[in-house]
């Protein structure tokens, strides 16, 4: 064994702008079977993750929900934390890259590029919208492609000629946050000077930081050049200032993965760990990023010089993976493969998507399909039929026959050291994240287990008085050889590890017990690890949400209720009392009304409401009622609808808002 390693490892941020997903978890699963197996080892191993909270589109989103830009961080920073840790995911810090400690680290190191002359300024011409009086991200101007013609094209490619340019060479462009056509306007901007690292980049590289297929890749862009790289945004912008730059804010790329500085931060802000000892020049203290090949330029450029800019040390490995799909098929809302973690939750242990994960992650950076057909299938032949079956076939007779002791030696002990042998190769799988080798050695272990058991056929033995030690010799090596392998499996399995170690009644194993076989000792009564999974359950997590609803039967006389909604999605729903200032008839729609409410704190806003038919506009102004206020803006035929109004009845002319009431006042909440 080598000497204890001290790492520290992360895996990349999610923006905080939408929930985790099995594309997200994916990563986290990898990097955290990583973590777990150094733990496991006895190396001194962190793993700290944050959230990605700045920029446009978050800002954006929190405008269009009605929230301020923190209050929709937060909330889905619980949300965030938690469906991690519902996966097993064994975090040891996961922060905000909005927190203070990450602003101070931003401000640090950006004075130590700006003192070592990293930092320069420039004058850029940009798409600036009248109407949102912002600059406007290429991602936000849509027009004519300059180089085939097709119309609707992002600002800064074609999706149809794959041509790439910049917003202004757009024909007719159109801001996609008011509609308007934006304008162009000068704008100083701060640039980081990437092009003075390129040896040291390349330097870095050839330490074998990154995978081989990942640096032909930074050859490539090695030979197109290294340009100096934007990381200032005007304002209004979701983020922090640059210091001594009024209205100019960092871009979020430039604070992300700071943001893992930040989030190790406040770990040894509350342990006795030295932020020093892993971040100085010097530091020998191993550095490595788990990410998606969609983000190598920031983590295998950016990154490591502006770390080395700012006199800090470079990350030991970028460890890139490829994308998730799911079926075969690119995860999308529209196709009903984007597979939030809490809808697979709802329905199915964590490790079973854990198991399957590792049972196809390799060290490369390939697509990871996500069959449901195979998931359920592989499930129930590798830990049900195979890894749980040597125990539940061994257990029950330790306990009746042998007053639930194993015996004090092993029949077969070669069988065992076989299984012992086993754990170099696995073990050099893990450290390389060829996980999926490390799965298959322990499942080929696991099939030679069974087949001892099925020679020595214990519920034969058994049947005979005089052979009850036999009967406890063998189900002694079995369960020996499951528990070897459950060790084995621990990183990817943690869990039904703890579960085991409680039926071994031994306390926390590491790698080294693999080796001893348990003799002599008492067991607990077994129960059952895992349960078979129903493929039809798996295959109706691609079904639409309501038509995964249970139906109502063809006689029933109470009408279907709708799909059932988790206490974390209610929960999600900020209802408000509002009072109604303002009701008018919508011309062309016969149903509706737009009303303009008044939601206290959260200010007033338009909302047209079905409610026609019950009420004329003059009855309705000054009575409060309920709405969704955290409802996303919806574009409607007549104008955008910022919430929703709640009225109960059977609809028509009978819809009953609430009456005005002594206690009520705009902006409460509902729950
Ligand atoms: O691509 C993304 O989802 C980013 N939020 C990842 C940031 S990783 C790190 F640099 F912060
Ligand atoms: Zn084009």
């Amino acid at each position: 064994m080598s000497p204890k390693r001290r790492i520290l490892v992360t895996s990349a941020l999610p923006y905080a702008n939408g929930p985790i997903h099995l594309g997200h978890t994916l990563e986290a699963v990898q990097t955290d079977i990583w973590v777990r197996f150094h733990k496991l080892r006895g190396h001194e191993c962190l793993y700290v993750c944050a959230d990605d909270t700045h920029g446009t589109p978050i800002m954006l989103k929190a405008q269009a929900d009605g929230l301020s830009p923190e209050r929709l961080i937060a909330q889905v920073h619980v949300e965030h934390a938690r469906d991690l840790a519902d996966m097993l995911i064994g975090l040891d810090n996961f922060g905000s890259t909005h927190d203070a400690e990450n602003g101070a680290i931003c401000a640090r190191m950006y004075r130590g590029l700006d003192a070592a002359g990293y930092i320069v300024k420039r004058t850029i011409r940009q798409a600036y919208d009248l109407k949102a009086n912002m600059f406007l991200p290429d991602r936000y101007v849509k027009g004519t492609c300059p180089n085939c013609g097709a119309p609707d094209q992002y600002g800064d490619s074609c999706e149809v000629c794959g041509a790439t340019y910049s917003p202004v060479d757009l024909k007719n462009p159109v801001s996609a946050i008011s509609g308007t056509a934006p304008v162009e306007r000068d704008s100083e901007h701060y640039f980081f000077r990437l092009s003075a690292f390129e040896d040291r980049l390349k330097s870095w590289i050839k330490s074998g930081a990154v995978q081989q297929s990942v640096a032909h890749k930074l050859d490539e862009w090695f030979s197109q050049g290294l340009k100096d790289w934007d990381i200032s945004r005007d304002a209004p912008y979701f983020g922090f200032e640059i210091p001594g730059a009024p209205g100019k804010y960092f871009y979020v790329w430039f604070d992300a993965p700071i943001g893992y500085l930040a989030s190790f931060a406040q770990l040894c802000a509350r342990t006795a760990l030295r932020f020093e000892d892993f971040f100085a020049a010097d530091s020998s203290v191993e550095l490595h990023h788990f990410i998606g090949k969609d983000i190598l330029y920031f983590h295998a450029l950016f990154w490591p010089a502006v770390l080395e800019g700012a006199g800090m040390r470079r990350p030991t490995g970028v460890h890139a993976h490829g994308f998730l799909t799911i079926n075969g098929q690119k995860m999308s809302k529209s196709r009903g493969t984007f597979i939030t973690t809490r809808r697979y939750l709802e329905s199915f242990p964590p490790e079973y998507l854990r198991y399957y994960y590792a049972a196809k992650l390799g060290p490369g950076i390939d697509d990871l399909d996500l069959n449901l057909e195979e998931f359920a299938t592989r499930l129930n032949s590798d830990i049900v039929g195979k890894l749980v079956n040597i125990a539940s076939r061994c257990a029950g007779f330790i306990g009746k026959t042998a007053g639930g002791r194993l015996a004090d030696a092993l029949p077969e002990p070669e069988l065992f050291a076989a299984f012992a042998a086993a754990a170099g190769t696995i073990a050099a799988a893990y450290e390389g994240r060829d996980y999926a080798a490390a799965v298959r050695e322990i499942m080929a272990l696991a099939d030679r287990a069974n087949q001892y058991i099925d020679q020595r056929k214990p519920w034969l033995l058994a049947k005979q008085a005089e052979r009850a030690s036999e009967v406890q010799g063998v189900c002694t090596q079995g369960l020996n050889l499951f528990r070897t392998l459950m060790i084995y499996l621990k990183p990817v399995l943690p869990a039904m590890a703890a579960k085991a170690e409680h039926f071994f009644q031994e306390p926390d194993w590491t790698w080294e017990h693999a080796a001893a076989p348990r003799l002599g000792a008492p067991i607990r009564p077994y129960e059952p690890l895992a349960l078979r999974l129903d493929p039809a359950a798996v295959a109706r997590l691609v079904e639409p949400a309501a038509a995964a609803a249970p139906a109502a039967p063809a006689n029933s006389a109470t009408p279907a209720a709708a799909a059932p909604v988790s206490i974390d999605e209610f929960m999600r729903i900020d209802l408000r009392i509002a009072k109604i200032l303002a009701a008018e008839f919508v011309e062309g729609a016969d149903k509706l009304l737009k009303l303009r409410v008044d939601v206290g704190d959260l200010g007033e806003r338009d909302v047209f409401a079905g409610i026609r038919a019950a009420y004329t506009p003059a009855d309705l102004v000054g009575r409060l009622t309920v709405v969704v206020a955290n409802l996303a803006a919806r574009k409607m035929r007549f104008g955008v609808s910022q919430g929703m109004v709640l009225a109960a009845g059977p609809g028509g002319r009978d819809v009953f808002l609430l009456s005005p009431d002594a206690g009520a006042a705009p902006g409460m909440r509902v729950k």
